[in-house]
């Protein structure tokens, strides 16, 4: 008698990734400036999320803590982050958590609840979409930045309802009808979550985010971003009125049940925000700028407006393809598949960095120019 294997089916899943191109693979690479080694091959690397690149003098690493933040992980140097992020963000107070996944995770779990009501943009990010499972509050998503759906959803009735959006969405990089948003939140006395993770340290004066961008800072309840994106050291952090930021610490479990992070992160952190930011940012705004106009010429369609751009191809194995000439020549784009993106718009996403020069710029868009011939 043959008995099937009782991790068969963990192949047979593993399969099936491979069969519709959706199989991913870890390489090993070590970055450095606008450079990434993979393989020994020295790549220009166009797919970092340390956007401003700020170099700062390196901190001494001190003992690790070996704690959550309740019990013992807990010091001066977290008192003094959070006190500037909330600053930063222009609100009463604010958390690190130890990264801006778990910051969703915990921060919307703690505060919707069965019995709520959360509108959420269609493509937000992996750990919005779990944050809401996690709450229990129904979720209903919305058309992207569709303000006509989400004005007809915001009609509703739930206890109490959310709406969350990306300041600028992750994958597609354009940005949140936030300015809509928070109006018609308003009219529907809807509390309003923005999660800038790629916004923030990048956008607007000081870096100060989408929201203040548009103007509506003062209309949003709760900010969640990242501090392993825009300020390109690690962790993640909400701000917002006393009293979330209290129920957080009380309830929320990605914050209570894990270890601190350690402290010599959270001076990075501190010392990377006093920099020299705004240098940086005109850096990657005319990287930007001199990039996107680049591969327009070239003849690429680009929806995007930010220092995120994706050249989306659609199918999956065209996609690894693409990847793949553009490794062989030089350049690390990876490539976005499902369930990162929809099915069938695999995409190259680009990202901007301040580490670039004129020079790299250059070189990236002769072997693009290559590739539209091959791929565009
Ligand atoms: C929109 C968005 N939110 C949250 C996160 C998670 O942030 P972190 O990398 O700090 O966990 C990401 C990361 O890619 C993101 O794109």
């Amino acid at each position: 008698m043959t008995s099937k294997h009782k991790l068969g089916f963990i192949d047979s899943e593993l399969e099936n990734l491979k069969k519709q191109n959706l199989y991913r693979k870890l390489r090993y690479g070590v970055s450095e400036g606008s450079q990434i080694t993979i393989n020994k091959k020295k790549l220009l690397n166009l797919c970092s999320n340390d956007y401003l690149g700020i170099i700062t003098t390196p901190i001494k690493i001190s003992q690790l803590q070996s704690s959550s933040r309740l019990v013992s992980g807990n010091d001066e140097s977290y008192k003094k982050l959070e006190g500037i992020l909330a600053k930063h963000k222009s609100k009463e107070n604010s958390i690190i958590y130890p990264t801006g996944y778990m910051a969703n995770l915990g921060a919307v779990s703690t505060i919707a609840k069965k019995g709520d009501i959360i509108l959420s943009d269609e493509l937000n990010h992996a750990s919005i979409i779990e944050a809401c499972k996690l709450s229990g509050a129904k979720t209903i998503i919305y058309k992207h930045n569709n303000m006509f759906d989400l004005e007809n959803k915001l009609k509703l009735k739930g206890k109490n309802k959310f709406v969350i959006t990306e300041g600028i969405f992750s994958m597609d990089g354009d940005f949140s009808r936030i300015k809509e948003i928070s109006e018609l939140s308003e009219k529907q006395n809807t509390i309003t979550i923005v999660d800038d993770a790629h916004g923030d340290f990048v956008v607007c004066n000081d870096g100060k985010g989408t929201p203040t961008y548009f103007n509506v800072e003062k209309k949003i309840d709760l900010y969640i971003s990242s501090l392993s994106k825009g300020l390109g050291s690690f962790g993640g952090y909400i701000a917002s009125k006393k009293n979330i930021i209290d129920l957080c610490i009380n309830k929320s479990k990605s914050f209570i049940y894990t270890s601190a992070l350690p402290s010599f992160l959270i001076q990075h952190s501190i010392k990377k925000f006093k920099s020299n930011r705004e240098k940086q940012k005109r850096k990657l705004q005319k990287n930007t700028k001199q990039l996107m106009k680049g591969l327009k010429q070239i003849g690429f369609e680009i929806n995007s407006t930010t220092h995120i751009i994706p050249l989306v191809i659609g199918n999956e194995k065209k996609s690894i393809e693409f990847g793949k000439f553009l490794m062989d020549n030089g350049v690390f784009v990876q490539p976005i598949r499902y369930p990162t993106v929809p099915k069938n718009q695999a995409r190259l996403r680009i990202s901007v960095t301040a580490w670039l020069s004129d020079k790299d710029i250059q070189r990236s868009l002769r072997i693009f120019e290559k590739s539209f011939r091959k791929f565009g």
